[in-house]
């Protein structure tokens, strides 16, 4: 299985998502790849946001390396999941894709947690380290559930 995390700039909750997830196949033994991106081009080519950083890294988690890239059209053949943090998200994907049909593939994350169905991640971007902090333990929750949903 070939996931896409995508949030709005890349720098906060993707980047987490990925890291988390990435994680998580790691110490399952998963043959899954995860990527992440962005719908905007503002932060193109920025290590993920400190707070990101630091809350992955109390959790055992490196993501320095990670750097943010744009969602683009060819990453609907690429991946088989394509997972949007936000409801804005997911307006700005389908206007990438041209509103090409993606059968299904673009989803809200939040849509894998039977108690926030229809929700979206939080943007942390502009509040202090707090608002990173809910965002990792719900990003935590959700790859929890995504692994025991389709790990069979
Ligand atoms: P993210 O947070 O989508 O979780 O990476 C944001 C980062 C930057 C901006 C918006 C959200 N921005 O507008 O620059």
């Amino acid at each position: 299985m070939r996931i896409l995390m995508v949030c709005l700039g890349n720098i906060c909750r993707s980047p987490i998502a990925e890291g988390i997830m990435q994680h998580k196949i790691n110490e399952h033994g998963l043959d899954w790849e995860v990527d992440s991106a962005s719908t905007n081009v503002y932060h193109t080519g920025e290590p993920p946001h400190r707070y990101s950083q630091e809350i992955c890294k109390l959790n055992g988690i490196d993501i320095s390396d990670q750097r943010a890239r744009r969602f683009q059209k060819s990453d609907l053949d690429q991946y088989d999941k394509i997972y949007v943090m936000a409801n804005d998200v997911y307006e700005d994907v389908q206007h990438i894709l041209n509103y090409r049909d993606h059968e299904g593939k673009v989803t809200l994350f939040l849509d894998e947690l039977e108690d926030a169905k229809g929700q979206s991640v939080p943007d942390p971007y502009y509040g202090g380290k707090d608002g990173f902090v809910h965002v990792y333990e719900l990003i935590d929750r959700t790859c929890n559930t995504i692994i025991e949903k389709y790990n069979q």
